[in-house]
């Protein structure tokens, strides 16, 4: 029960997290406008936050070896992928500000891109590490 939680958690959370990313990749190939992207990723604060509570309550039923360093260095990225979505937050917020004032400043774009490229990694990275400890 705890592994189908956890999987159904990663499909909403992580899913939510690729339409996005997706949503950003749109607008910075110029197919879609700064406030459409806002709007869209606002959208999927609920099931990205949702998700990764779950992920977290049903990671700890499922008794997570915290003697393995694999185990150890996936809750650090999940710490690290926490942390930049609340960061992310506030990039959102600062983006709404200047969102008439176009175009962003470059600081925001390159904060926006690293952004994007921390929650990639860490999501990434946990996915790999929980399929490796579920081998054997
Ligand atoms: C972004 C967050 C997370 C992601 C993407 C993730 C991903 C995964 C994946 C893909 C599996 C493999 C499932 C399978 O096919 O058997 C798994 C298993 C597991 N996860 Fe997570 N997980 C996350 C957070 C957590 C957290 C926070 C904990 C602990 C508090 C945790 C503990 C576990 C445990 C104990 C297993 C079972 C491993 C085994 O079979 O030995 N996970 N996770």
């Amino acid at each position: 029960m705890a592994l189908f939680i956890h999987l159904a958690s990663l499909v909403l959370g992580f899913g939510a997290v690729l339409v996005a990313d997706y949503y950003g990749l749109l607008w910075m190939t110029g197919r879609s406008t700064l406030s459409d992207t806002l709007v869209g990723t606002a959208r999927l604060h609920v099931p990205i936050w949702t998700g990764l509570a779950g992920l977290i309550a049903s990671g700890v039923m499922l008794h997570p070896d915290m003697t393995a360093s694999l185990t150890r260095t996936k809750l650090a990225l999940v710490l690290i992928l926490t942390l930049n979505g609340l960061q992310a937050g506030l990039l959102h917020r600062r983006m709404a500000e200047q969102a008439s004032s176009a175009p962003l400043p470059r600081r925001m774009l390159v904060w926006g891109a690293f952004t994007a490229l921390v929650s990639q990694l860490c999501w990434w990275g946990a996915v790999v590490i929980g399929f490796l400890n579920s081998q054997h």
